[in-house]
């Protein structure tokens, strides 16, 4: 009995990879190292590198592996660039999705636990965001992986293996005990860019929209720290191992920071005063995207331990310093 784990060599898979060895499991990472890293695969876990798309390789790993649950990470994940290039992400997102459901089907995997997002709701009419709203994405991003969702769902009734969709809100921080953090040089998430403008990396941050109808004008989201969302998937697994049925779920606090008060705590961390600049919005960016996420705790009796903003923001530092130190040597 082993997990694969598609995109394990990213932010949110690395994080994954560390809560299953730690709790003993046996790992086999399938990624492409397209935006992920060897160096953040742990030694005791078999990495394959190759494409999710790559039918033969996927289920010759299943077959000498043993794999009996797939934990589906892998896919490309910038929106602005899944606007100038959607057939890149239907393609990398969702049609090799189809491929690696496919190659589990085939393979006898039991059970799949599913990365999709808060991006499935598009601009949300109600905050917080409950799972039962109408979904309506707004870019391909979003598409891509509400199509995802949708097969899985179809896969799942058309030939018995069980899944959980865990749908998260804004992911940030690093593991409590330094071991990964989000190590992409392109970020875009709001904690990294600030940690990097902290650290001088960056000249400064652009907050883009001030006026929006929120208490300070910024865009409020809901940020949860990876070590809490990857224990949520371990918690995801328990449950369909005892039998549980589909699910899927808002993986958030469901408590949101505007992006002012955001970078306020790591100004206050870091102990600098980087610049900022106040821009127009960006096309897309919903005033308001807070999970309602009750339904997590209910289901999976999952209970956050790291919903912290000063938390999460001191660990991403923490990572970004180590980044740089890694990167200059
Ligand atoms: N980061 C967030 O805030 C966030 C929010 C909502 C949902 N998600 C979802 O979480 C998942 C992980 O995101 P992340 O932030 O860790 O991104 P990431 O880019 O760090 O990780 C994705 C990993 O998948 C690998 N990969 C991509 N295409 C592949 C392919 N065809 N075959 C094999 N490997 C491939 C990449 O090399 C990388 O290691 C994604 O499915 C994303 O949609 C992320």
């Amino acid at each position: 009995m082993a997990i694969l784990v598609s995109g394990g060599a990213g932010y949110i898979g690395s994080h994954m990879v560390l809560e299953l060895l730690d709790r003993g499991e046996k790992v086999v990472v399938l990624d492409d190292l397209s935006t992920g890293f060897w160096w953040a695969v742990p030694q005791e876990a078999t990495l394959v590198r190759g494409d999710m798309g790559d039918q033969a390789l996927v289920e010759r790993t299943i077959a000498e592996h043993g794999i009996t649950e797939i934990a589906h990470f892998a896919a490309r994940i910038v929106v602005p660039d899944s606007v100038s290039d959607p057939l890149g992400y239907y393609l990398n997102n969702t049609v090799k999705t189809r491929a690696l459901l496919e190659s589990a089907v085939r393979g006898g995997v039991k059970h799949v636990i599913f990365s999709s997002t808060a991006a499935v709701y598009g601009e949300p009419p109600v905050s917080p965001v409950p799972e039962e709203i109408a979904l309506n994405p707004i870019n391909p991003y979003g598409r891509s992986k509400l199509m995802s969702e949708w097969m899985l769902g179809d896969v799942a009734r058309a030939h018995g293996l069980t899944y959980v969709a865990l749908r998260y809100f804004n992911v940030a921080g690093a593991d409590p005990r330094g071991r990964s953090g989000q190590s992409s040089a392109n970020a875009t998430h709001l904690i990294k860019v600030a940690s990097q403008a902290a650290l001088g990396q960056r000249a400064g941050l652009d907050i883009f929209g001030t006026d929006y109808a929120t208490p300070d004008g910024t865009c409020v989201r809901d940020y949860i720290h990876v070590t809490d969302l990857a224990r949520a998937h371990l918690a995801a697994l328990d449950h369909l191992r005892a039998g549980g049925e589909n699910l899927t779920l808002n993986c958030g606090y469901g408590r949101g920071y505007s992006v002012k008060e955001v970078v306020e705590v790591v100004k206050q961390v870091s102990g600098v005063d980087f610049p900022v600049r106040l821009s127009p919005r960006r096309d897309g960016d919903p005033a308001a995207l807070v999970a309602k996420a009750d339904r997590i705790r209910s289901e999976l009796g999952w209970q956050p331990e790291h919903d912290d903003l000063t938390e999460i923001v001191t660990q991403a530092l923490a990572w970004e310093e180590s980044l740089r130190k890694r990167n200059a040597s």
